[in-house]
């Protein structure tokens, strides 16, 4: 394995041969060659488009070229690519029974295991996609309120459905039309928000912290946080915590747990299996009534799987108390850890504590 240090733009020395036929052919039958967040375009002209393959915390481009993968895929492969006992979950799932007319046992295990593990959950739904997760807990507040308007912080990412989409082209102003604004950690914005929406405020949508692309980061401001809760304890609307890219990366409770305050509602996806398409909506039973009204499972259950041995895995560390395996009728997890480590190259993924807010 040979690691060659990036050069500049003309002068990498990396075997590009493959990676321009697979652009040449893609430029005829792929959108733009290539569309979305994935798109190398942008990027400077050493950066492959096409990637391989990958082992624990290495990927490989279409040449054989490999790489330290610090971006995670974008987020959802902490364990490391191709995790040996994750993959051997999901493909003793699959070899079983992907597709079938009925969830299978392993859906009620995972849904026990959520419930189990998150602060603020008396229930879990599962879907495939982040958007999925966003867009049911809006339905499901809409549902359980009876009313309309949903607030989302300014220029946050919450999916690519056109309600949510930073891309305004498709998108018409019905998709929008029961959205307000409101600026991330600016309680005052979110109550004169709440204020226009009156009577008719069915929900607070919030990411954990600001990590709005191309802008820099923010942690949440605690008080914002109480402060939101307390909105919608006044309200009666839902409040909404978007945990799709942070869920069990920040902390295993939700990622405002380290905060004090507990969501009614909350979308994950990304981490919680690894790589494989699975999401999940967990809730609080004041918002179970909404349930009624939404949901469709994903159809196939080796994800599932997956994201059991996951979560099965992870150091789960600390005691939550008030989360439901502490309740009766909820079984307790054992807990259980292994060390990620690769044997080919030692590398270890093994994530340290939970991260530590400072203020
Ligand atoms: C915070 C957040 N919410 C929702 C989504 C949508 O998830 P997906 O792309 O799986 O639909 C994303 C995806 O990046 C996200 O980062």
């Amino acid at each position: 394995m040979v690691h060659q240090a990036p050069t500049k733009a003309g002068a990498d020395p990396r075997d590009r041969t493959a990676d321009r036929e697979l652009r040449r052919r893609a430029a005829a039958v792929i959108p733009g060659g290539m569309y979305g967040h994935q798109s190398a375009g942008p990027l400077p002209p050493e950066y492959p488009q096409f990637m391989r393959d990958g082992r624990g915390a290495r990927v490989w481009d279409a040449d054989g070229n490999c790489y330290v993968d610090l971006m995670c895929s974008y987020g959802p492969v902490v364990l490391g690519h191709q995790h040996p006992k994750v993959e051997a979950a999901a493909r003793a799932q699959a070899e079983l029974a992907d597709c079938q007319n009925g969830p299978g046992p392993v859906m009620v295990d995972l849904a026990e295991l959520l419930v189990a593990t998150v602060r603020h959950a008396d229930w879990a739904m599962l879907a495939k996609n982040g958007t999925d997760a966003t867009t049911m807990c809006c339905t499901i507040a809409r549902a359980q309120t009876g009313r309309r308007r949903i607030l989302a912080a300014r220029g946050a990412y919450h999916g690519a459905a056109p309600w949510c989409t930073p891309r305004p082209a498709g998108v018409t102003e019905a998709d929008r039309a029961n959205l307000g604004y409101y600026e991330f950690n600016e309680l005052d914005s979110v109550r004169s928000a709440a204020a226009e929406a009156g009577d008719d405020l069915a929900g607070v949508l919030a990411s954990p912290f600001k990590h709005d692309a191309g802008y820099d980061q923010e942690l949440v401001d605690p008080a914002f946080a109480r402060g939101l809760r307390e909105l919608c304890d006044a309200t009666g609307a839902a409040l909404i915590l978007d945990d799709v890219r942070c869920g069990f990366r920040l902390a295993l409770g939700s990622s405002w747990e380290p905060v004090g305050v507990d969501p009614d509602l909350s979308a994950w996806s990304k981490a919680i299996a690894n790589g494989h398409p699975l999401a999940a909506v967990l809730g609080s039973d004041r918002f179970g009534d909404g349930l009624r009204r939404r949901g469709d499972p994903p159809g196939r259950l080796h994800p599932s799987a997956a994201q059991l041995v996951r979560l099965r895995g992870h150091d789960r560390g600390r005691h939550r108390p008030g989360a439901r395996r502490d309740r009766p009728g909820v079984r307790r997890r054992p807990r259980a850890a292994w060390p990620v480590t690769y044997p080919d190259d030692g590398t270890s993924l093994r994530r340290g504590r939970d991260v530590k807010y400072h203020w």
